[in-house]
């Protein structure tokens, strides 16, 4: 049985779901309602948890299809919980040939993620991100928005083993 078909059953709820009932309320009968509808529920849970997609689906009466259709169509929609550091590294051109490539091999090494995972204990999320206009500071990254520049491998390396002390000591609460 596909993942779509299970998904209207009955709603199993590990999260407080009144956002979702709420803003299910707000755009009832709206036109062009599932964007917000889905952006709101990120906000407020930081991705889409399952059963709010469930919920959601269930009283727009619309498909789990679709809304995972949309959720996976644009990147600002995610789908997994993310870390405490967002990590971005832009691989646009110019970041591209001044090595973003290899920043993430180090990130995806060191971690032992994937692009666009999150590491087991929550800490990171690593994600590719196309150009993020700050192409005269390239190789660029940003931790949970804020933007570094002029990068090489070792000085993210260092980012990151920053990040990871700051939270063994307690000083990245
Ligand atoms: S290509 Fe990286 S900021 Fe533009």
């Amino acid at each position: 049985m596909s993942e779509t078909t299970t998904a209207t059953t009955d709603v199993e709820e590990k999260h407080d779901l009144t956002v979702v009932r709420d803003v299910v309320a707000k755009y009832r009968g709206a036109r062009g309602s599932i964007i917000p509808v889905l952006q709101t529920v990120q906000t407020h849970f930081g991705y889409l948890p399952m059963e709010a997609v469930e919920l959601i689906s269930k009283s727009m009466r619309l498909p789990m299809a679709q809304l995972l259709g949309v959720a996976s169509f644009y990147a600002q929609f995610r789908l997994t919980p993310r870390g405490k550091y967002m990590v971005k590294i832009c691989c646009g051109t110019a970041c591209h040939v001044k090595g973003a490539q290899r920043m993430v091999e180090r990130a995806l090494e060191t971690l032992d993620v994937e692009a666009g995972e999150t590491t087991a204990d929550k800490v990171f999320t690593i994600e590719r991100v196309a150009c993020i206009g700050a192409c005269s500071l390239a190789p660029v990254i940003t931790v949970n928005d804020d933007a570094t520049g002029y990068l090489d491998v070792d000085k993210f390396a260092g980012i990151i083993d920053d990040l990871k002390k700051s939270e063994k000591t307690g000083d990245g609460e």
